[in-house]
């Protein structure tokens, strides 16, 4: 009897570690599949261009002028369905997608724009371009770009949103929204500002309603299971809006 309740356990504990290790596997990516990069040198800028894409502060230490990350917005480096996707962006050819790329490094992360023919910015259209050639079922196709859905009619309470950011952010985003940085010598964030000096930008679009909201409706906290109402998501965002942040980049 004592065996087999031994054996009983055994497996009960089994089954909840691979269910764990199965969850921790599981961020849906709607990017193509790896086995789908060209070979050569067209795969290998394509690769560092998602590099960049993780590692912005480290890679682009001339132009990322808070020490965020692409990923810091576009989480996963552009694939996670209503994360700020880029598997459907709505820049059509290279001029475009490079105005594009910049308005995010000087609106969002108070840094410089690229040329247009730099290494970096070429690594990154060639990456965000591959992710265009994911091939999508139909229902999949809205949650390809964007933050996804948000009730923007909803009326904002900033007080609620206070007490909202104590109890649902603070502890990533620290008590005063200064975020916390990686381990020493990685260089960039474990969990990026959302005020004061080192954060977005007065001018990012991140730092409006419903922008905003919609991030933090369908992505945060990080982990999705906690997701905060519509109402929640509009009055925590409201409350984060109106702390202080640097001026917009000239
Ligand atoms: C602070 C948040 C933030 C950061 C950091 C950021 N972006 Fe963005 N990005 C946005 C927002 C907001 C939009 C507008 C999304 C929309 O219109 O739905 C956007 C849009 C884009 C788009 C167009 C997406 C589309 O669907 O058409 C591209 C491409 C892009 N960003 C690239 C980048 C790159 C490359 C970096 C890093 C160098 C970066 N972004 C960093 C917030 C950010
Ligand atoms: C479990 C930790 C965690 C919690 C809790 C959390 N976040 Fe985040 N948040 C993150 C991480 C990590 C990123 C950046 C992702 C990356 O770099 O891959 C992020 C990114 C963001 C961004 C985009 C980047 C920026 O600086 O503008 C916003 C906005 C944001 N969070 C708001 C919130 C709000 C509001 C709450 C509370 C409702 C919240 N977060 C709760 C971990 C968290």
């Amino acid at each position: 009897m004592k065996v087999l309740d031994t054996l009983v356990r055994v497996a009960i504990v089994a089954v909840v570690l691979a269910t764990l290790s199965a969850c921790g596997d599981s961020v849906p990516n709607i990017g193509p599949k790896d086995s789908t990069l060209p070979s050569g040198e067209a795969g290998e800028l394509i690769k560092q261009g998602r590099r960049i894409a993780n590692n912005t502060a480290q890679l682009l230490k001339q132009h990322d002028g808070n020490g965020m990350r692409c990923s810091s917005c576009h989480f996963y480096a552009g694939t996670l369905p209503d994360g700020g996707a880029w598997v459907r962006v709505q820049a059509q050819d290279e001029q475009a997608l490079t105005a594009r790329i910049n308005r995010c490094l000087v609106e969002s992360m108070n840094g410089k724009p690229m040329p247009a023919d730099m290494l970096g910015m070429r690594a990154l259209r060639a990456y965000i371009g591959w992710l265009g050639t994911a091939k999508l079922k139909p229902e999949e196709e809205p949650a390809a770009r964007g933050f996804g859905p948000v009730d923007a009619s909803l009326t904002p309470d900033p007080t609620h949103g206070a007490a909202l950011y104590t109890k649902r952010c603070a502890l990533c985003h620290g008590d005063h929204g200064e975020g916390s940085l990686n381990e020493p010598g990685r260089g960039g964030y474990k969990y990026p500002p959302l005020w004061g000096p080192h954060a977005i930008s007065a001018a990012s679009e991140m730092n409006q309603l419903p922008m905003a909201a919609a991030l933090v409706k369908n992505n945060m906290p990080r982990t999705r299971s906690h997701a905060l109402t519509a109402q929640e998501a509009v009055d925590v965002s409201s409350y984060v809006i109106a702390q202080p942040r640097p001026a917009a980049a000239h």
